[in-house]
């Protein structure tokens, strides 16, 4: 399984909307097979397939320990979210090394489609219910760090576009050798 590139912010190809997955064929879920090892060797414990530049309603979770319980939503929708919310200190590996207060709804239901194409309902609290409302935001082109101040944004474009610079001279290094 090959592992898939992640678009770092702020690329702009993190802001395109998503279009839902009408295709339930062995393509998708070799998609679903690559962003699962892609998401494992990050790690991470979630991905949204906008962060590959695939612009599909598809994400996947593991928030267990073992890291062995892959769930995927497909096409989900979020139908009933609390009053209740919750301050999560988020991250993204579209913006490694940034971690941030960003709050949520505490508790919410959603809707999606498993990579069968059958439909099902979770129930979610806790990592699980931040973690699908970030991911669901990465499919609308929402990125989190959207959340936090400008002054905040800025400052983390600014380190993202440097370490780019960065990488780009270490490869060029690499490649003169
Ligand atoms: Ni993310």
């Amino acid at each position: 399984m090959p592992l898939l590139t992640i678009l770092r912010y702020p690329d702009t190809r993190l802001h395109k909307v998503a279009k839902p997955v009408r295709q339930f064929d062995e393509r998708l879920k070799i998609l679903v097979a690559d962003m699962a090892a892609t998401m494992y060797d990050a790690p991470g414990v979630g991905l949204a397939a906008s962060q590959v530049d695939v612009h599909e309603q598809l994400l996947i979770i593991d928030v267990s320990d073992a890291q062995n319980a892959l769930q995927v939503f497909i096409n989900p929708e979020i139908v009933w979210a609390s009053e209740e919310r919750i301050l999560y200190e988020e991250g993204c590996l579209s913006v490694p090394g940034v971690y941030d207060g960003v709050e949520r709804p505490a508790r919410v239901k959603v809707r999606a489609l498993d990579v069968e194409g059958q439909p099902f309902h979770v129930e979610a609290d806790g990592l699980l219910a931040v973690c699908i409302q970030h991911e669901m935001d990465h499919l609308k082109g929402k990125v989190f760090v959207e959340y936090l101040s400008p002054l905040k944004r800025n400052r983390i474009k600014s380190r993202m576009l440097k370490e780019e610079r960065e990488n780009q001279r270490d490869r060029s290094k690499v490649g003169a050798r």
